[in-house]
């Protein structure tokens, strides 16, 4: 659905009088689009004392052909960073005031006082006027259980306060997180930046993502072109909306798809699986024998690379009025079949090492929603899902992530009341929803190789919503 408000707000006369309002000003986001590089403009690097991380950031820029330059923060990086190859200069040199960039990265992972964070306030005090609209903003730190003493675990835990806020006030498009990187898993960050540095993360922004090492990880040759070729994927819930746009990025990205939905959308399902070139599946999966089916099927098709649970259903009511037959339908649909499949999947030996889960979640499993106790019950419980099974997935060299998307233009959100979805549309840093596109990037990067370290974790697509904060 279009959102009037974003095209008015950006015409020359709607920017006039929303400025005049003070109403909000939605910033059209860059989106990605097929062989378009990571990044177009340089990314200023700063640091604070001792930053871990430094080599670890020369090979991913390196990789990714990106052109740095280093604030007075990190004076050395120039040095290092032309020694390695990679072009780069001085930013903001004397009183000369710094070029635009396309990217902050700061690496706090050395960080282990508060007083260490100076250089980082006046970092961010600095740059954040110097960064274009769409622009990206990257804190680099470390978890708690990687922290040495009291002092270190106080000033990283405060990065998140402050990667927060710098997320609400950044505005213009410009996404903010903060990465932990756990020792170890340096090697992971270059996926990691790759997600969050491009337009494939247009709608995600304050979130905290952390990167481990997984046990016995060998490496990964990633195509960064095509990071799914070679890997067959489900997907369930395919024939419309945010399923059919997470089939049509797994395809663009090279995976061979199964898509899946329920028989009454057999006409919609067909021409995406034709389209995709896809082997389309008509499945009720609620239904008893869906599990073992899908079970015989990954293993006659060679085993599975992924899983993205996306059918889901609403059934709101507040509680007083639930009927049970809505309750139990809403939690079949959206939680105990997953579970169900994924059961299946493993205990039949169907999912192949490497292989990555992806459970559709949502801000109301996080934040509650009044009238959808039982889709926030399912979509919570999805969220503990991932939890508890994420050690049992690593043990076998597999990850199992839940993406938990905001207010996202679809057919669902486009039947709420007018006021009703204005708000939902406005309340979050981007002032504007998400598109389809936004949370099928979010999956097809936790369905490939390149979050590789991610494992257990709840990804937010919501441009920040204040709902849940
Ligand atoms: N649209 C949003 O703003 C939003 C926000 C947060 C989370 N989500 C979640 O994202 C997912 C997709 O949402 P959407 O807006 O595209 O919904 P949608 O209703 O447009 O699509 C859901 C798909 O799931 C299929 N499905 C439903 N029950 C099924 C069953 N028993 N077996 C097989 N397939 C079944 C439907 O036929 C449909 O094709 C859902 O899990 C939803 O809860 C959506």
């Amino acid at each position: 659905m279009s959102d009037a408000y974003l095209s008015f707000a950006n015409s020359r006369l709607g920017s006039v009088i929303t400025s005049i309002l003070g109403l909000p000003q939605p910033q059209p986001l860059r989106r990605f689009s097929r062989h378009q590089p990571v990044l177009d403009g340089e990314v200023l690097v700063g640091a604070g004392p001792q930053p871990g991380l430094l080599e670890a950031l020369v090979a991913s820029f390196s990789a990714m052909q990106a052109k740095t330059l280093a604030h007075d923060s990190l004076p050395q990086w120039t040095a290092i960073a032309n020694a390695a190859g990679l072009m780069s200069g001085r930013w903001a040199v004397g009183d000369a005031p710094g070029m635009r960039v396309d990217a902050l990265v700061f690496d706090a992972t050395g960080l282990r006082d508060v007083v260490d964070a100076e250089p980082l306030y006046h970092y961010l005090h600095d740059a954040i006027r110097s960064v274009r609209p769409s622009g990206r903003i990257v804190l680099l730190g470390r978890s708690a259980d990687g922290c040495v003493n009291p002092g270190q675990a106080v000033v990283q835990q405060a990065l998140e306060g402050l990667m927060r806020s710098v997320a609400r006030e950044a505005r213009r498009g410009i996404t903010v997180q903060l990465l932990r990187v756990a020792h170890a898993a340096e090697p992971m960050l270059e996926g990691a930046l790759r997600f969050l540095l491009s337009p494939r993360s247009a709608y995600v922004s304050g979130q905290v993502i952390t990167l481990t090492s997984p046990a016995g990880w060998m490496g990964a040759k990633v195509d960064w072109q095509q990071p799914l070729a070679g890997r067959t994927i489900l997907v369930t819930g395919a024939s419309r909306g945010i399923g059919e746009a997470i089939a049509d990025v797994l395809g663009r990205d090279g995976a061979r798809l199964v898509c899946l939905d329920v028989p009454q959308a057999q006409a919609a399902l067909d021409t995406v699986a034709t389209r995709l070139d896809a082997r389309g599946v008509v499945l009720d999966i609620t239904a008893d024998h869906a599990p073992a089916e899908l079970a015989a099927l990954a293993a006659e098709m060679g085993g599975w690379d992924g899983v993205i649970h996306n059918a889901g259903i609403t059934r709101d009511r507040t509680i007083a009025r639930m009927r049970p037959e809505l309750w139990q339908q809403v939690v079949a649909v959206n939680l105990q079949a997953p579970a169900r499949i994924n059961e299946a999947l493993l205990t039949a030996g169907a999912l192949k090492p490497g292989a990555r889960v992806v459970c559709l979640s949502s801000i109301s499993g996080i934040a509650g929603n009044a009238g959808q106790t039982n889709y926030a019950f399912s979509k919570a419980g999805l969220i503990g899902l991932v939890r508890s099974h994420s050690e049992a997935f690593a043990s076998r060299s597999m990850a199992i992530n839940a993406v938990a998307p905001g207010f996202i233009e679809t057919a669902m959100t486009a039947a709420i009341p007018f006021a009703i979805r204005e708000a939902g549309r406005r309340m979050n840093a981007m002032s504007q929803g998400g598109q389809t596109i936004d949370v099928a990037e979010a999956v097809a990067w936790l369905a490939s190789p390149a979050s590789a370290g991610v494992n257990g974790q709840v990804l937010r697509v919501c441009g920040q919503s204040l709902l849940g904060a």
